[in-house]
């Protein structure tokens, strides 16, 4: 056998041949700049792109858990961000947050508040195995949480318009339920679950509701300020207890950052993890990491900012715009539809006529990552104004692929849906 591993570096190389080596790594990347992928990276303009990086690069070296004894700054910009985010989903003046370092770690420490809760409701249950009641379409983050802290998934299907069934949660809740979640939107099919009727739910089971707003939570605000049929889904439902959402995708912020609303303070507490057991004394963070890049924060305050809610809205109404012409010009494809009605710019779409997965490779083949949905069968895409360019030349692909496809009826695809 070949011994693949590269040897610890002898050093001494300077930053252009430095340079050079990372731009020859990169080269054959997706051309993602120009909205190539569906996945993995989101843009407003590049001003707000620009301003993102020059407050991240700002802030480099500092880190945010020294945001109370050493780096002032960062603890104030921090706190304004989540000032702005407790506005944006209005809460109570008993609210609070933190900011985490992504959607994950922001659903992880919410998770743990709700175990503690149920815990001090139900002392007697210690050891018992808990569960989480989901949507089928929640994220995976759930399941990652869910493994961790040794709870059981409840997973409820869907009606028929993508959202879940919310007669269908309620019959899964028992007195081992922990929580209820609801997405907004789901990343699958891009539509709000309807938090109103969760909540009610929630209330009247006395079951704490966690809405993962994390793709798309800093953006849908503004899309329902511009007039578009986005559904509320935060804190206004009083059976809302915490809400997680990343300011690294539609906050067009630089990664790594998102935050996690409490309706109570109380439930902050309950997140935090606080130990006194090493030389050094108490020890405590209301996130999961320890060590975070002072760089996100300060890169979060200047675009939140620089983009305010005119900003926000003038993006809000550049997707909606975006959105609408590529679903157009999908469903002007013969034998293609929309899986779900997007609210807001993530869209699933297929085939009554080929196999999607046979466009998608054929899509691939010219250069387009696609992201794929397996029940119903579908391709994905989670659309920013990195994908404005990109629009005609992606739709004359599209048909073309699906006329080959539509040629070669018996080709079949090697794909499968994988994130
Ligand atoms: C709905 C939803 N929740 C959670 C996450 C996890 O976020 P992260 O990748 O930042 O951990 C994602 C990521 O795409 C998501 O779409």
């Amino acid at each position: 056998m070949t011994n693949t591993r590269n040897a610890f570096p002898k050093g001494g190389r300077d930053w252009p041949d430095l340079q050079r080596d990372i731009r020859a790594r990169c080269a054959d990347d997706i051309d993602w700049q120009h909205g190539r992928t569906p996945l993995f990276v989101f843009r407003n303009d590049q001003e707000t792109y620009e301003i993102g990086r020059e407050a991240f690069f700002e802030c480099f070296s500092e880190n945010a858990l020294g945001r109370k004894r050493a780096f002032f700054g960062i603890g104030s910009m921090e706190k304004e961000v989540l000032d702005f985010g407790l506005d944006l989903f209005s809460a109570p003046e008993s609210g609070t947050g933190a900011f985490t370092s992504g959607g994950t770690e922001s659903i992880f420490i919410a998770i743990k508040a709700a175990r503690e809760a149920h815990r001090a409701r139900n002392p007697s249950q210690r050891g018992d195995v808990l569960n989480l009641v989901v949507p089928i379409t929640v994220h995976p983050a759930f399941d990652k949480a869910a493994e961790a802290m040794d709870l059981e998934m409840l997973r409820a299907p869907l009606r028929a318009d993508k959202r879940v069934d919310p007669a269908e949660m309620k019959k899964l809740i028992n007195d081992r339920t922990i929580a209820m979640v609801g997405s907004a939107p789901c990343f699958p099919h891009g539509v709000i679950d309807p938090i109103d009727e969760l909540s009610a739910i929630a209330l009247d089971a006395g079951i704490w509701l966690h809405v993962d707003a994390c793709v798309g939570g800093w953006i849908a605000p503004f899309f329902t300020r511009i007039g578009r049929p986005t559904p509320h889904f935060d804190f206004r439902f009083e059976g809302v207890r915490s809400i997680s959402a990343d300011l690294h995708k539609f906050g067009f912020c630089p990664k790594p950052a998102s935050t996690v609303f409490y309706r109570d303070a109380a439930d902050l507490e309950r997140a935090t993890f606080k130990s006194n057991s090493w030389p050094n004394g108490p020890f405590e963070t209301p996130t999961l990491v320890g060590t975070r890049p002072g760089g996100a924060v300060a890169g979060a305050w200047a675009v939140l900012n620089h983009l305010g809610i005119e900003g926000y809205e003038d993006a809000a109404r550049r997707l909606a715009k975006m959105t609408d012409q590529y679903c157009e010009g999908i469903c002007a494809i013969e034998g293609m539809e929309l899986l779900a009605k997007p609210d807001l710019s993530i869209i699933n779409y297929g085939s009554t006529e080929v196999d999607i997965f046979v466009v998608s490779e054929n899509m691939m083949n010219r250069g387009w990552l696609s992201g794929l949905t397996r029940e119903p069968k579908g391709m994905h895409a989670m659309m920013s104004l990195l994908h404005d360019g990109a629009r005609e030349e992606f739709l004359k692909d599209l048909r073309e692929c699906v006329d080959l496809a539509r040629k070669s009826p018996n080709a079949e695809a090697k794909i499968q849906a994988k994130y």
